[in-house]
């Protein structure tokens, strides 16, 4: 059977950075509140880029890395819940954008754990044998859907992309890779949809917030990160010193440390760029993946572990080796 492999990563945030004292001006909080309880400074913040915008400079990045054109692209699969439109999809968007032929390209709402489907669903594609070469990319623009009355949530967020290039390979790279859900019944982190029937009064520009229960995803995150980075040792057959590194969804850094805690591993090995990054959703795995690398704390044949959980109640993680 064949394996798969990441040929290329790339990442874009847009140039607006918003700091916390920025943060201060619009709602009742402190740059000592929001560094203590998340570990936030900066947060990459988009003026006039869409999603597709930041989605299309990150995949320009990934190819140049993996050395690819748009000729080579034969899937493309993007991991957003904040895409420019309802539909066309950011991914068909960046078919035409990026100038490839037609080729099968789709969206997928998997919240912040996106990534590690779109990963998923790559690896079975290309392992199918139909597909040769696949480009996956988380974008968001969440800050276009934060409530800037509600200081529980809108300094948490940051805007970005993050991409792979991946490939088939005769090694086998990627050595496990996990996807769950169980439902969030009770709305503990969700943004409204539009209403079943329009009552004719609704403003036309009414739009829905991103609305959480700070708490409940707090012990959800902290319970499940450490559950999967359990399992996938597991079902890779590795221990923890096979290890090199763990990017986790960069959520809060509070969360990080816990996990750490829980695994006992030491603090070193939890890779982490909340501090310049904030929430940015299903970018934020691919974003401080390709940060991680293009630092040298990943370098070539490096085995590191990546997780990811979020709204839906979803999560999941993967073992790969560089
Ligand atoms: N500035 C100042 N005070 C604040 C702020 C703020 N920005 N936000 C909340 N507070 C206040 C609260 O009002 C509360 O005040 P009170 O005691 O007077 O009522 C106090 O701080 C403590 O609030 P808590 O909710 O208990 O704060 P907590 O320590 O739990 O931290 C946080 C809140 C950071 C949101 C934390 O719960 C958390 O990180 N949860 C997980 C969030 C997450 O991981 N989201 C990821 C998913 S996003 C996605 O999937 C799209």
């Amino acid at each position: 059977m064949s394996h798969t492999q990441v040929l290329g990563t790339g990442a874009y945030r847009p140039d607006n950075i918003v700091t916390n004292a920025d943060m201060e001006k619009l709602v009742d909080t402190s740059d000592e509140w929001i560094q203590s309880r998340t570990g936030i400074k900066t947060r990459p913040m988009t003026i006039d880029e869409n999603t597709s915008d930041l989605a299309y400079n990150a995949a320009l990045n990934a190819m140049a890395d993996a050395n690819i054109t748009a000729a080579d692209l034969d899937l493309i699969i993007v991991a957003t819940v904040t895409p420019d439109y309802q539909f066309p999809g950011v991914s068909q968007l960046l078919q035409k954008r990026l100038g490839c032929r037609p080729i099968p390209a789709f969206d997928i709402n998997a919240a912040c754990s996106g990534f590690i489907y779109a990963l998923d669903i790559a690896d079975k594609m290309l392992k199918s044998g139909t597909y040769k070469t696949a480009l996956i990319i988380g974008a968001e623009t969440l800050t276009k859907f934060a409530d800037y009355d509600d200081r529980n949530t809108c300094v948490l967020f940051g805007d970005g992309a993050g991409a792979f290039v991946m490939g088939r390979s005769t090694e086998n790279k990627i050595k496990s890779i996990i996807t769950y859900a169980n439902g969030d019944d009770q709305g503990y982190l969700k943004m409204d949809g539009y209403p079943l029937k329009v009552d004719f009064k609704t403003p036309k520009q009414a739009r829905p917030f991103l609305e959480m229960n700070g708490q409940e995803v707090f012990k959800f995150a902290t319970t499940v990160l450490p559950r999967i980075v359990k399992e996938l040792l597991e079902d890779a057959k590795h221990t923890i010193d096979d290890i090199d590194i763990i990017i986790a969804h960069q959520a809060n850094k509070r969360i990080i440390d816990k996990a750490a805690k829980t695994l006992k591993v030491d603090a070193h090995m939890m890779f982490s760029n909340i501090e310049h990054t904030g929430n940015t959703s299903a970018a934020s795995v691919p974003l401080a993946i390709d940060e991680a690398i293009k630092t040298g704390r990943l370098k070539k044949g490096d085995r590191f572990i990546t997780a990811a959980f979020g709204a839906g109640f979803t999560w999941g993680g993967a073992v790969i080796e560089l």
